[in-house]
């Protein structure tokens, strides 16, 4: 044994215990909020099964009592991972909870034997604990943000993000190209997520349309793990008070074949997958009865690319029939309204830059949409009346 083994002996030996206390790494952000659940999703540094406890928002401390622990689980099993998401159902609408996550680390599952190691969990203690409210079916106003093309510009969104009044914001929306590509879990969270997470993703929920960018990395097909949905798709409709959102996934911009993708892509088949949901999702009274129709999709159905011009073509005409009011998109990195054109979309487009941001409310009078800089000006305004 040479004098560099002996010392990297000693070394090993003399780590503290505390050393190797398993950590949350990214804090948890709420996902597919609706009316009677949500799902909360963290990360750690080491494989363990991960849960969640509820509290009701009764003014009693959080260790008044045992809370009610709710797993990640599938298919009858904890899941052993360092990514968590836990799916909580059954709760009442327009409720707010207090809410805890844990993970307790697993060391080995060796047959039928599992070794467990440290926990740990978000606080509760010297900070107040996270909390949500669940959506309430009739609420009469809805009030959210949309942002796009960030391009991993973690300034830029907290300029934007940093406006808003957040007890009075129900939602937001990330509408694609938040980061230049997904190459890594890390590089996923410090491009935008810790800092969406900082600023409200654990109170507020977040609502993704993928962008073209979002497909593009070694990581990005890990990207639906991060962000599920309702509808188990990227592509979702979802009612909020008095309007109906149609989440839509655009794809690429470019043909498939194109080289940039390196053979890895089937957008083309992907979209007409979606236009065939999205014909039958658009007969859904949850749209049908909503007096305002919002589609939001991070490319436009213009601009000449194959991917405009798919969208044009496949999702378009059902948007037309189905009587859509408004698209929200990105992906120019420009502000242009185009209202609607004969032949086109019936209904006006609004492409917000990648330095504005949407801050929309809609009650049963209007839907009104102010575009504001990382100022705070208001550079232009869009407003609707209800359909029915
Ligand atoms: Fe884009």
């Amino acid at each position: 044994m040479n004098k560099f083994t002996l010392t990297l002996l000693f070394f090993v030996v003399a780590i503290p215990a505390g050393w190797c206390q398993i950590q949350i790494t990214h804090n948890p952000y709420l996902q597919a909020l609706h009316d009677t659940g949500v799902t909360i999703v963290w990360t750690t540094d080491k494989d363990a099964i991960g849960w969640v406890e509820l509290a009701p928002d009764d003014g009693t401390h959080f260790y008044k009592q045992e809370r009610p622990k709710y797993f990640a689980s599938s298919h009858g099993f904890k899941n052993v991972s360092t990514l968590h998401k836990v799916t909580l159902r059954g709760l009442t609408p327009g409720t707010t909870y207090r809410y805890r996550v844990y993970a307790q680390e697993v060391t080995s599952h060796i047959g039928t034997k599992v070794t467990y190691g440290n926990i740990v969990a978000t606080r509760v203690y010297r900070q107040e604990p996270l909390a949500f409210t669940t959506s309430q079916p009739g609420q009469q106003q809805v009030s959210f943000a949309v942002i796009n093309d960030i391009h991993g510009r973690n300034d830029v969104m907290k300029n934007l993000l940093g406006q808003l009044d957040w007890p009075t914001t129900d939602l937001v929306f990330f509408n694609g190209d938040m980061a230049d590509n997904l190459l890594t879990e890390t590089q996923l969270f410090a491009h935008y997520m810790d800092t969406a997470t900082a600023l409200f993703a654990s109170e507020t929920p977040m609502y993704y349309a993928r962008g073209n960018h979002e497909t593009r990395g070694n990581f990005a097909f890990r990207f639906p793990d991060y962000f599920p949905t309702t509808s188990g798709h990227l592509y979702y409709l979802f009612r909020r008070g008095p309007v109906c959102f149609v989440v839509l996934d655009c794809g690429e911009d470019k043909p498939d074949s194109d080289i940039e993708y390196s053979g890895i892509v089937d957008m083309d088949a992907y979209r007409t997958q979606q236009a065939e949901w999205l014909e039958d999702a658009l007969k859904q009274p949850e749209y049908r009865d909503a007096p305002y129709k919002v589609v939001i999709c991070h490319m436009p159905p213009f601009g000449g690319w194959h991917g405009e011009e798919d969208i044009a073509a496949k999702f378009v005409p059902l948007l037309n029939a189905a009587g859509a009011q408004v698209m929200l998109s990105g992906h120019l990195h420009r502000h242009i309204k185009r209202e609607a054109e004969p032949g086109a979309h019936a209904f006006p487009v609004l492409v917000n830059s990648n330095n504005n941001m949407l801050r929309v409310t809609a009650d049963n009078e209007r839907l009104h949409i102010d575009v504001v800089d990382q100022a705070g000006k208001v550079v232009d305004t869009l407003t609707l009346q209800p359909s029915r």
